[in-house]
């Protein structure tokens, strides 16, 4: 987040300079490489650099010298209890502090980080106060939420639909305008504390878009129907919109599942109740199960099965499996007895180390497959987890392949020809496909080496 953030003010023309807190990131980025498969973001890097717009330094004290804004883009992971974990904020802090205690020129800490609602103004000021030993005017924080989405970063951060800023002072609100003034977008201006809450109520809403979809596609499956084309007409609704419509086997990534349980967390704090947001979690762990179910229904019992899953990011279009759900649907698979195979254009890596155990064992009966035949061959069923362009054709030669040729389609992402092919039987999580399947042989009949 805070490379693609600096890098589109780079391109806005803002002279940026950036700090990386992890050594082999830092090591990575000085050669021109990034850590994370994300489309366009290795050329805007070097376009940027190039452009000398865009320079890295090795320290915070070079950091804090050459610059008047700093954006802290620190990582706030989700603690046991639901409440984000504070302390890489804080310390990330701390050690601006102690650069910004040496330094004569005035700074705005920006926080770009998503923290609960008065993180801001209630930890990040008093404590850069206490360790810088300065205060306002020569110090001033203000929070600027970032909503980039991972696989759309670049684009995110060069058209974003809103920025939110927080600030307590108009000088604070005319600095931040002027380095957004490159990004065509309209600037919204709140305080500290409403700016954090925007980020986290957006998230939220999206998370609740997502599984309320997952709960009409159950019911979808239960009376016939197909749950693209319901949400596609309830869209057209303006007042409910037609994105995040898309039913699939529950939320996954860094964001959702971590905002809503620190939002929660954070209204419990404040003596509130927010049943809304308490479900939300629960709902989305349901759906999960539920993806599980289907795919149980498509083959019947999964002992001695060999189930191949397609896709194990969070979403297409990344190699981040933070959250995915991927991981409780092999971990269930393998439970209930299956051999697990596993393809990812991009992923795979990330997912072994995910599910691997500390001592780096991976579970028996799990393959890692470069290539998505691989997977399919000998498969009793293949999972669609997620929506890659590369799964879309399922080429003949897959289904001639496998034990039974069944396709369970969690996003609904095989074009409709090829789920009417009659050398497939697609199942596609939403639809009646998914609702009126029961164990069945008639898959089975495809056995390789039988008529
Ligand atoms: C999200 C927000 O979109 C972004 O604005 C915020 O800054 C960070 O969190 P991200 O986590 O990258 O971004 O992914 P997103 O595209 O929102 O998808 C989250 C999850 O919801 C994925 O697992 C995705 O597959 C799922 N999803 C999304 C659906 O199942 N259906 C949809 O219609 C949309």
């Amino acid at each position: 987040m805070g490379l693609a953030t600096g890098l589109g003010f780079a391109h806005a023309g803002v002279r940026v300079v950036g700090y990386e807190v992890r050594a082999d990131v830092r090591l990575a980025l000085a050669r021109g490489r990034t850590t994370i498969h994300e489309p366009g973001l290795p050329a805007l890097l070097r376009q940027e650099v190039e452009s000398g717009r865009f320079r890295l330094v090795p320290t915070w004290d070079e950091l804090v010298e050459q610059s008047e804004v700093v954006f802290l883009c620190l990582p706030t992971p989700r603690r046991a209890d639901g409440r984000i974990d504070l302390r890489p904020m804080e310390q990330g802090v701390r050690e601006l502090g102690q650069a910004l205690k040496k330094s004569r020129r005035a700074h705005l800490v920006v926080v770009k980080s998503t923290v609960v609602p008065g993180t801001t103004e209630g930890l990040v000021r008093p404590l850069l106060e206490r360790v810088a030993r300065t205060g306002a005017p020569r110090l001033t924080v203000a929070a600027n939420p970032e909503f980039l989405a991972e696989g759309s970063m670049v684009r995110d951060v060069l058209r974003p639909e809103r920025v939110v800023v927080g600030v307590t002072s108009t000088q604070d609100e005319r600095r931040l305008r002027a380095i957004y003034r490159g990004i065509p977008s309209p600037v919204i201006v709140l305080s500290p504390t409403g700016a954090e809450l925007v980020k986290y109520a957006s998230n939220a809403f999206l998370a609740l878009k997502v599984s309320f979809v997952n709960e009409v596609a159950r019911f979808a499956e239960a009376v016939g129907s197909d749950v693209d084309a319901v949400a596609a007409a309830v869209g057209r609704d303006s007042r409910i919109g037609s994105k995040f419509l898309s039913a699939g086997p529950g939320f996954g990534g860094s964001c959702f599942e971590k905002d809503v349980r620190a939002l929660v967390a954070r209204g419990h704090d404040l003596g509130l109740r927010p049943r809304l947001l308490e479900s939300l979690v629960p709902s989305n762990e349901d759906q999960t199960r539920h993806a599980f179910a289907v795919i149980g229904r498509a083959v019947g019992p999964l002992r001695g099965r060999r189930v191949a899953v397609l896709g194990l990011a969070f979403k297409a279009g990344t190699d981040d499996v933070r959250e995915s759900r991927a991981l409780p649907l092999v971990t269930a698979a393998l439970r209930a007895g299956a051999e697990v195979r596993l393809h990812d254009p991009v992923a795979l890596e990330n997912f072994r180390r995910a599910i691997q155990s500390p001592s780096g064992r991976v579970p028996r009966r799990l393959r890692f497959c470069e290539r998505p035949s691989e997977a399919v061959r000998g498969a009793d069923v293949a999972v669609v987890q997620a929506a890659w362009p590369e799964y879309r054709r399922f080429p003949p030669a897959w289904t001639r392949s496998m034990r039974s040729p069944t396709v369970v389609d969690l996003r609904r992402a095989l074009p409709e020809a090829v789920r009417r092919r009659p050398d497939l039987r697609w199942i596609g999580l939403g639809t009646a496909s998914a609702g009126e399947n029961r164990p069945s042989t008639r898959g089975r009949r495809r056995r390789r080496g039988r008529p």
